[in-house]
């Protein structure tokens, strides 16, 4: 919804405050799905160091998908979770073989290693696609703001946050909606102690006028 007063304020809120990344300025799905697999698992600050590794040495699709998987470990060395790195080049492969990079959520799903979250957040950053990245910090931020104790790790949880989060998407601003909310999430909305005094949402937001901000999101121990 375009007169979403949540929406609005967090994109005023991105535009003054937003984060600068490099894979930012850039509408290659190639650099931004890299990005993606990378910080998957990965702080932004290493992330970087190895996003712009990757893209010197293999600038294009092509590139990576020629290089052998043992280059391709090597170049991940550091960053753990290994099974990335074998899925980033086999992926690369799928695309040299589409022969273009995949443009809608259900195609760009398919690649390897790809998941409903970094399928949105690929396609809402390279292609306009208006969908929800819904992570973590998605989660913490719509369970605050809208006073919401469904626990997010079950299935219901899951698709509540979801459609609520789809609900207040802005069509025509999807990629700076879902980079507000990382963004949001992780320097305003923080886990622990949050800055409430000082957040733009601090006037409409449930948890705060209920005071259950330290109690939100709700997380079933497994
Ligand atoms: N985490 C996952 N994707 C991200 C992105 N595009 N920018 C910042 N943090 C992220």
């Amino acid at each position: 919804q375009n007169n979403s007063l949540f929406a609005q304020t967090l994109l005023a809120w991105f535009r003054m405050n937003g984060r600068d990344l490099p894979w930012r300025h850039t509408q290659d799905p190639y650099a931004i799905w890299l990005s993606e697999i990378i910080l998957q698992q990965t702080r932004i600050a290493q992330g970087m160091e190895y996003w712009l590794r990757f893209m010197q040495k293999w600038p294009c699709v092509d590139d990576l998908a020629a290089a052998t998987e043992d280059e391709v470990m090597r170049m991940w060395q550091g960053l753990g979770y290994y099974s990335r790195a074998r899925n980033l080049h086999t992926a690369a492969q799928q695309i040299v073989a589409l022969g273009r990079f995949p443009d809608t959520l259900d195609a760009i799903r398919q690649l390897k290693g790809v998941g409903d979250y970094t399928a949105a957040a690929i396609g809402s950053f390279a292609f306009g696609i208006p969908a929800a990245a819904v992570d973590g910090n998605f989660y913490r931020v719509l369970a605050r703001y809208f006073g919401i104790d469904t626990p997010i790790n079950t299935t219901e949880g899951r698709k509540l946050f979801a459609s609520l989060a789809e609900d207040h998407l802005p069509e025509h601003e999807a990629a700076d909606y879902n980079q507000a909310m990382m963004d949001f999430g992780a320097t305003q909305c923080v886990p622990k102690s949050p800055a409430c005094e000082l957040c733009p949402l601090e006037e409409t937001c449930v948890a705060r006028r209920e005071d259950s901000v330290d109690r939100l999101p709700v997380k079933l121990k497994t």
